[in-house]
């Protein structure tokens, strides 16, 4: 972890300087040598509906996680949960009291043939998202995804960017760094100028896992740690909408069975993978995903840029003028959730996004750029930390 010599204002006394003025106005009042603690906007956001229709979703996976409920649709005004489902029995039936849904259908296949649905939330296993997600699309509905966008796979990657493409229908990956606290307020200093070009950024996703967390079919076992990279990588590609084009990555193994030899279906010697991103404003970017350091569990990240840089919610550099940096307001009744209080929001930002007939913030090409260099790192550990090019999905020009 970085130790710049930062003295941040304390955030008593940030909030109490904003309590009359904007934080843009306050920012702009700031000297370059001061830090800032982002937080709480003075005057409280409201929802505001930009819509009175109601969008019928169906809602897929209530595995380990219960994470098909877990992002708040049935909470939001503009979602009727029109059906669930899950493989698995018990489990479907438990969607449908935590979604307080009625009806539901045995399988995702079946769901999909109800012509009376127009979104779908992919929650299942991450090896299926891509399939599912595809099928999805081609059924003619709208996808939000758990993360990762594809598991492993660049063709799957090549599939999916095809399919929404051709269908021109909505897809959003639920990457939950997104739309924490401080990588928001990060995104929106970043694209108000405050950061200039990032010269560096980190991003890391510890889980220690001596034992693997359970998961549909075991996947979860001896997984190759950043294809599941999206925790970390937000904390760029989420920051900046700008690219990975290079990484060289270095695997560790810390001796749990999942890695031994045959200990697991992806011939995956490594707990720990460490990559270093070339990125395509000329600078670097350490990205990780650890299971074997001793007991820490936590996803985070940092930006240091040409004018400024922020850790945590901190801002220090040279802006003159920054934009308000607190997250969106939720509809009234719907909780901002798990994973730093993101659930909420990203659920708010597919529904919105498909309302207001837009592509949803993390669409599929940031969803690929958060997923696939990860894919490309592993492929690197494995050549013992060969510099390899990462494929690009750009966004098409407005
Ligand atoms: N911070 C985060 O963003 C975060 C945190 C936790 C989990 N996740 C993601 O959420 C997803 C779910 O995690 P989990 O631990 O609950 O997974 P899991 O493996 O425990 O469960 C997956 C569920 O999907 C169901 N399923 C699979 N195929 C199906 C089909 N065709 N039709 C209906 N149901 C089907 C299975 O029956 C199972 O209950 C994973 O992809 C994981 O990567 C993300």
């Amino acid at each position: 972890m970085s130790n710049f010599p930062v003295k941040p204002i304390p955030r008593r006394d940030f909030l109490g300087t904003v309590s009359k003025a904007s934080l843009g106005a306050v920012l702009g009042g700031m000297a370059a040598s001061q830090g800032v603690q982002a937080g709480s906007s003075p005057a409280a956001k409201k929802w505001a509906p930009v819509s009175a229709r109601k969008i019928r979703m169906g809602i897929v996976g209530h595995g380990v996680c219960q994470f098909g409920a877990a992002f708040g649709f049935q909470d939001h005004p503009n979602v009727e949960v029109a059906a669930v489902s899950d493989l698995i029995r018990e489990r479907r039936e438990g969607l449908m009291r935590a979604c307080r849904c009625e009806k539901s259908y045995e399988s995702l296949e079946v769901l999909i043939k109800d012509k009376t649905i127009e979104a779908v939330f992919v929650a299942t296993d991450a090896p299926n998202h891509a399939r599912h997600c595809i099928e999805v699309l081609k059924s003619g509905k709208h996808v939000m995804t758990a993360v990762p966008a594809v598991f492993g796979s660049l063709e799957d990657a090549e599939e999916l960017v095809e399919t929404v493409e051709k269908t021109g229908l909505k897809y959003q990956m639920a990457e939950t760094s997104c739309f924490r606290e401080d990588c928001y307020a990060m995104r929106r200093v970043y694209h108000a100028g405050g950061f200039g070009r990032i010269i560096y950024s980190e991003g890391e996703y510890y889980h220690y896992s001596p034992t693997p967390i359970p998961s549909y079919k075991g996947w979860r076992v001896g997984m190759p740690p950043l294809w599941y990279p999206t925790h970390s990588t937000a904390y760029y590609i989420g920051v900046t909408g700008k690219r990975f084009t290079s990484v060289s990555c270095r695997g560790f193994s810390a001796g749990f069975d999942a890695y031994k030899p045959g200990g697991n279906r992806y011939d995956n010697p490594f707990s720990d993978e460490v990559a270093l991103f070339g990125t395509s404003e000329g600078g670097s970017s350490r990205m990780l995903m650890c299971k074997g350091v001793y007991g820490v569990v936590i996803e985070t990240g940092r930006v240091y840029g040409e004018k400024g840089w922020m850790e945590e919610t901190k801002y220090q550099g040279t802006a003159k003028e920054l934009p308000e940096i607190t997250r969106p307001a939720l509809p009234e009744g719907m909780p901002a959730g798990g994973h730093g209080g993101s659930h909420g929001p990203l659920a708010n930002e597919f529904v919105t996004a498909i309302l207001e007939d837009r592509m949803p913030m993390v669409n599929v090409y940031e969803a690929l750029a958060m997923t696939v260099p990860g894919i490309v790192a592993h492929q690197s550990a494995l050549k013992d930390g060969e510099t390899l090019k990462v494929p690009q999905y750009l966004r098409p020009k407005a």
